[in-house]
């Protein structure tokens, strides 16, 4: 006998194992038990039948609850209905402790609720495979940046400098000053690129995002690489071939995961190994602004109302069958019922939201930033990421170079998502002349004394340099498939949201 964790059972086939977990479901017939159990690395169908385990063992196997925690010994049996593939059959059974009344049942709970009790939603399937996915990433990115030639570097996390603009830091006493918590680790970044070439951090970062939406935190984690001598078209190749292995990675590593939450993995794959389209500011404006883009959202309306018709009328239908259904066609169907509410709870919100983004893509200014929504639809109409370059400077960060072509424009890179997901990366040749930089620094009326340390990058050996900072939890949401980021990162902190 010897202890197996779920993940490998197909290693012990026809042995006897032991397994270490809880309880995820329970459901018992007169002679037999069927436990779902999870350990952590998965979730396995153990059969508890009366003939084959001591009347004691049988008799605490049906006192098991949810989350109930034990150990369980049986033979690994090779069944492809089952979860996984493999069952165990049980020989025998140790309590650890009886939970009772578990919050999270099976039922619909409110995302308020779920988020008072994450600490336990973390547990549900769901919850388990994003992380098992964040996981994937995290690890894809070092392997990635390692084997490029990068070193990883620790940016601070108290700091006087302000990155991103003066808006949404969060400021703290550090003795007798007034720090802030960094925005992004770039500005340290640059000087380490200059020490060993080329770099990348993997740390958190802090926003006072005032403003709920469902790409924004305010802790993330950022990954950041900085790159001597690079400029802004090398910037772009790295970021796509970053982001294609990280995809590869996950669709490699992660099936069982991405079946749980149910992705479509049709635009994984395209990302994984088709090229991704570039367009420059200018060109997406004119695609946003497009008689093409207005059609497209046309036709998304009439689709969607045609949606919401069909299964209006399936609900109905199958609300009818439901009063004389068999108990399992009835669970089938309160399934299918939540499934449907969902489903038109997104259209309502679709419908309510295309007239005003065909208004917003319409009048859309050439010189403004991107709005959510402005990404939404443009990367509806591509199959791959959307890499768009050269941005009006006036919305950009002070340290981005200007392009040598036309002066208004800063050699800036995002990275768009497909799928309507929109930033996950954000990224820029950087300017390296002294006085122009100095310039720029007053300009956005930055503090010099403050900036002088960065300065001196200009002044002793100055050199092209580029770099991009990848959000990791949006870019979990988008190969998940998560529609918000809240459910990306274990202890989500956002507007609002502290605790726990
Ligand atoms: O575009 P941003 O602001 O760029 C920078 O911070 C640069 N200093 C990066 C660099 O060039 N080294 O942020 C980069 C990425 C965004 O594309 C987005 O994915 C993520 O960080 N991000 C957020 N993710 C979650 N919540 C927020 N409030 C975020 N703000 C930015
Ligand atoms: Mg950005």
């Amino acid at each position: 006998m010897s202890i197996s964790s779920v993940k490998n059972l197909a290693d012990h086939q026809d042995k006897i194992v032991t397994l270490k977990g809880w309880i995820y479901n329970i459901r018992s017939s007169k002679a037999i038990h069927f436990l779902e159990v999870r350990d952590g690395s998965g979730l396995c169908q153990c059969i508890v039948a009366a003939d084959e385990v001591s009347e004691g063992v049988f008799e605490a196997a049906g006192s098991l609850k949810q989350e109930s925690s034990l150990e369980i010994t049986g033979k690994v049996v090779k069944d492809d209905r089952s979860i996984g593939g493999y069952e165990l059959h049980a020989t025998d059974l140790k309590v650890i402790q009886i939970a009772e009344n578990y919050p999270i049942t099976p039922k619909d709970h409110g995302v308020e609720f779920l988020m008072e009790n994450r600490h336990l939603w973390l547990r549900s399937q769901r919850q388990w495979a994003a992380m098992q996915v964040r996981n994937t990433i995290q690890f894809a990115i070092h392997q990635f940046f390692q084997k490029e030639g990068f070193i990883q570097m620790d940016a601070p996390i108290f700091t006087g400098n302000a990155a991103e603009g003066t808006t949404t830091l969060f400021e703290t006493d550090y003795f007798d000053e007034k720090a802030y918590l960094t925005q992004s680790g770039q500005l340290y970044a640059e000087a380490m690129a200059m020490a060993h070439g080329k770099v990348y951090t993997f740390g958190p970062t802090f926003r006072a995002e005032k403003s709920k939406t469902r790409r924004h935190l305010t802790e993330f984690w950022m990954i950041e690489p900085e790159m001597a001598f690079y400029d802004l078209e090398m910037n772009m190749d790295l970021a796509e071939s970053m982001l294609q292995f990280i995809v590869q990675t996950v669709l490699d590593e992660n099936e069982s995961e991405l079946e749980i939450l149910e992705r479509d993995t049709t635009y994984l794959e395209k990302a994984a190994n088709e090229k991704f389209i570039r367009i420059s500011y200018s060109d997406a404006v004119e695609q946003l602004k497009s008689k093409e883009t207005a059609e497209l959202l046309d036709q998304m309306e009439v689709d969607r109302k045609e949606e919401l018709k069909e299964i209006q009328k399936e609900e109905k239908e199958i609300k009818k069958e439901h009063g004389s259904a068999k108990k399992w066609r009835k669970a089938q169907i309160d399934q299918r019922i939540k499934e449907i509410n969902a489903r038109v709870d997104q259209i309502e919100e679709d419908l309510r939201n295309i007239p005003v983004w065909k208004e917003s893509a319409a009048n859309f200014k050439w010189g403004n930033d991107f709005g959510g929504s402005d990404e939404t639809i443009l990367t509806m109409q591509y199959d791959t990421p959307l890499m768009i370059h050269r941005y009006p400077a006036e919305v950009k960060a002070f340290y981005m170079k200007r392009d040598p072509e036309n002066e208004k424009l800063a050699l800036a890179l995002d990275v768009l998502a497909p799928e309507g997901y929109g930033e996950i990366i954000g990224g820029s040749e950087r300017e390296d002349s002294l006085d122009v930089l100095q310039a720029r620094i007053e300009e956005h009326d930055l503090p010099e004394d403050l900036f002088n340390w960065y300065l001196d990058l200009r002044k002793f050996g100055t050199v092209p340099h580029s770099g991009y900072g990848l959000g990791l939890e949006r870019t979990v949401a988008w190969i998940c498939g998560l529609q918000h980021v809240r459910e990306t990162i274990p202890f989500p902190r956002m507007l609002g949201r502290l605790r726990p």
